[in-house]
């Protein structure tokens, strides 16, 4: 198997206030293929973060000004940062601060002195997960973008994605989902269209009722966005919503008609605030529907046996009342991103 970081020049910062130890860290670590830089201090450290973009640092935990455990708590909460991997090192080899370190957010910790050998092998170990996670984020963002490109095409659609994101979230909170549905609903809001990049405009803006030929042309974005997110493991519990969010309870829906249950339920609850937010607003071939309006259109799609009534009654509870913002599981989910 090939070194992914053979092509790659890690960056590691050096945290001690003793010049000597960073001496002797910089020339063992030296003869390896990465570029460092060192701070003598808490402050200096979270500065050099910033001015360095550090891929990992090693962090002591004994410094002045600002210590190692509040320095590696503030990188591991800040978005920008958390992705930095740590090692503390620490001379004290009790117990109460190597768990005072993994609570501090730190992926590893060493206390001194330490065997030569295990931190370079630590340190090859996660610098290799960083780049593996660096790669998964990359991959993340631009079919994040994909997706809002296909909303920013139709100008009627602004906004859709991330209310989805919002409604479906909220409402699979109040239905009890489990955190991991509820990531993947937030996710599912922004990227439950994506496979529309791969109908052609002609179609996907066309302002009147699409023909028979248009109609099954426009069906396939399902399973073109199934495609597009299934070479992503992260992605595992998406690409349910994406692909089955065109279903309907009695088997009409698209693309595999499946009926009642078999409906993975996170594709049932996006499906009913998809609909409700499309009719909600105006698009090219019809105007906003007033709230009493589009409840009524949705009533008789569940009488039809479309929707999941159950699902469907407790949305209409939740958009009815004022407060609805509050079943948003915002504290645990960020909901600014797309991806958890
Ligand atoms: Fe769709």
């Amino acid at each position: 198997m090939t070194d992914p970081l053979e092509d790659q020049k890690p960056k590691i910062l050096i945290v001690d206030d003793m010049i000597q130890n960073i001496e002797l860290l910089r020339a063992f670590l030296q003869p390896m293929n990465y570029t460092i830089e060192s701070a003598l201090d808490g402050e200096d450290a979270l500065k050099k973060v910033g001015q360095f973009e550090p891929d990992l640092v090693l962090l002591d935990v004994m410094i002045p000004k600002i210590d190692g455990h509040e320095v590696c708590s503030r990188l591991k909460s800040n978005e920008e940062t958390r992705h930095i991997m740590i090692i503390m090192i620490s001379s004290l080899s009790d117990l109460e601060n190597e768990v005072m370190g993994i609570e501090a957010g730190a992926d590893d910790y060493l206390s001194k002195p330490f065997n030569q050998l295990l931190l370079r092998t630590r340190i090859k170990s996660l610098l290799k997960t960083k780049y593996y996670n660096d790669q998964l984020e990359k991959a993340e963002t631009v079919i994040s973008s994909l997706a809002l490109g296909v909303e920013a095409k139709d100008p009627y659609t602004e906004g859709h994605c991330s209310r989805l994101s919002r409604y479906s979230t909220a409402l699979g909170n109040r239905l009890g989902l489990g955190m991991s549905l509820l990531k993947a609903l937030n996710s599912g809001g922004v990227l439950h269209d994506v496979g529309k990049v791969g109908i052609p405009d002609a179609i996907l803006l066309k302002p009147g009722p699409l023909t028979d030929e248009e109609r099954k042309i426009m069906s396939k974005h399902p399973v073109i966005g199934e495609n597009i997110c299934k070479p992503l493991h992260s992605l595992k519990l998406v690409i349910p919503i994406i692909r089955h969010h065109h279903e309907k309870l009695d088997g009409s829906g698209y693309p595999d008609g499946l009926m009642g249950e078999d409906i993975p339920i996170a594709a049932r609850v996006l499906q009913i605030v998809d609909i409700y937010d499309s009719l909600m607003t105006k698009r090219p071939y019809k105007p906003p529907f007033s709230q009493d309006k589009v409840f009524n259109i949705m009533d008789e799609e569940v009488k039809k046996g479309w929707w999941d009534p159950r699902i469907y009654s407790e949305f209409k509870t939740m958009i009815q009342g004022k407060n609805w913002h509050k079943d948003l599981p915002a504290k645990s989910l960020n909901l600014n991103s797309p991806f958890i």
